[in-house]
């Protein structure tokens, strides 16, 4: 059990923000919204006496709590900074934004997205007043693989083929779906991910910094505003003409770097890309496809590409321009396989 000098606001009920789709949390505000709505005011009734308790032994009762509650951990919707526990860290070195303190607190802040694979939720990463590097703190994006008995990836198939487990148990268990199989397959997916983004972003390309992998959770740079609004997929947009224009030069480079080291995105579409102040981020590659090694690689790659060409073509852009057989000729050029 870890002890820390916490002087965190335990009135806040961030439960209170779970569970709702798409939410926008509205972070400055959730907090304090919660904290007006659990204080009485004047004009509300008192209490009234439960049982035999006197106010004043439920009041000790309450104290007592409290400080077991300071004892034993955060409360309710926080957990201590997971950073020292054992995964994987980002590639090295971590942006400045990154509060790496392990005086830390993660404070969930509901749900972004429910995903048919996984869930992603917010989580604010930052050091109680009168610990470490108080006052500092980062947003970021837990992506929680399922492994819940109804759900099967749908990507599951391709990937096991690529991945034989060496330890014949753990092979079985997948093979068979047991409940130890199905969280297996969720970690390996929250592995595949994290491996993923660390890879492409030490190679340069836009994609949310990596932070860590713990089982089945990868956690991930927020894409979004400061105050905890997540950045649109592009195909909730109706870019103008120039931004279109911008938008697809920004997809273009991307996909020729990608190819340069030798991949392509494997699920692309305008809903696994972020517009974030104009900067398009490609998101959702755990199953990153080598277009050399991959006997199927190419056909990833015609595939995405045609996709995200049909969209760039449907909102106006010049089909001469946003071309896919031409893109994809480039991309295989760009990755050898040509
Ligand atoms: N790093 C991030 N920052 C902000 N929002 C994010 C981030 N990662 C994911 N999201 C949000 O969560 C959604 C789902 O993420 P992702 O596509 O990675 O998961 P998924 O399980 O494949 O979901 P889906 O089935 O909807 O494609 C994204 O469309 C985006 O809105
Ligand atoms: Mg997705």
């Amino acid at each position: 059990m870890r002890k820390r000098n916490l002087n965190y606001d335990r009135n806040i009920d961030v439960s209170a923000y779970d569970a709702t789709n798409d939410l926008d949390p509205g972070l400055d505000d959730a907090p304090a919204s919660a904290r007006m709505r659990r204080r009485r005011s004047d004009t509300d009734p008192a209490p009234r006496s439960r049982g035999r308790m006197t106010e004043e032994a439920r009041a000790r009762l309450v104290a007592e709590r409290e400080a077991a509650a300071v004892d034993d951990g955060p409360p309710t919707g926080y957990r201590w900074t997971t950073w020292d526990d054992p995964g994987g860290h980002g590639p090295e070195p971590y942006p400045s934004w990154l509060v790496t303190d392990l005086a830390a607190v993660d404070a969930e802040f509901g749900v972004l997205k429910t995903g048919k694979e996984a869930d992603v939720f917010l989580i604010e990463r930052g050091v109680p007043d009168g610990a470490g590097s108080a006052g500092s703190r980062c947003l970021l994006a837990s992506k929680r693989y399922r492994s819940a008995d109804h759900r099967l990836f749908h990507r599951d198939a391709g990937y096991l083929e690529g991945r034989r487990s060496r330890r014949t148990r753990d092979q079985r268990a997948v093979e068979n779906r047991t409940n130890f199989g199905r969280n297996l397959i969720a970690q390996q997916w929250a592995v595949a991910e994290f491996d993923a983004l660390s890879q492409l972003w030490t190679a340069g390309l836009p994609v949310p910094y990596p932070v860590q992998h713990l089982g089945t959770e990868l956690l991930m740079e927020f894409i979004g505003s400061a105050d905890g609004q997540a950045a649109p997929r592009l195909a909730q947009l109706r870019p103008e003409p120039d931004q279109l224009a911008d938008l697809w030069r920004q997809l273009h480079d991307a996909l020729v770097l990608l190819g340069r080291n030798g991949y392509a995105h494997g699920d692309l579409s305008a809903y696994n890309l972020l517009v974030n102040d104009g900067e398009l981020i490609l998101i959702d590659l755990p199953q990153l496809v080598d277009v050399v090694t991959n006997p199927q690689g190419q056909e990833f790659l015609r595939r995405d590409v045609k996709r995200i060409c049909e969209w760039f073509v449907a909102r106006g852009m010049d089909p001469d321009l946003a071309a896919a057989d031409r893109l994809t000729a480039e991309v295989l050029e760009e990755a050898g396989a040509s």
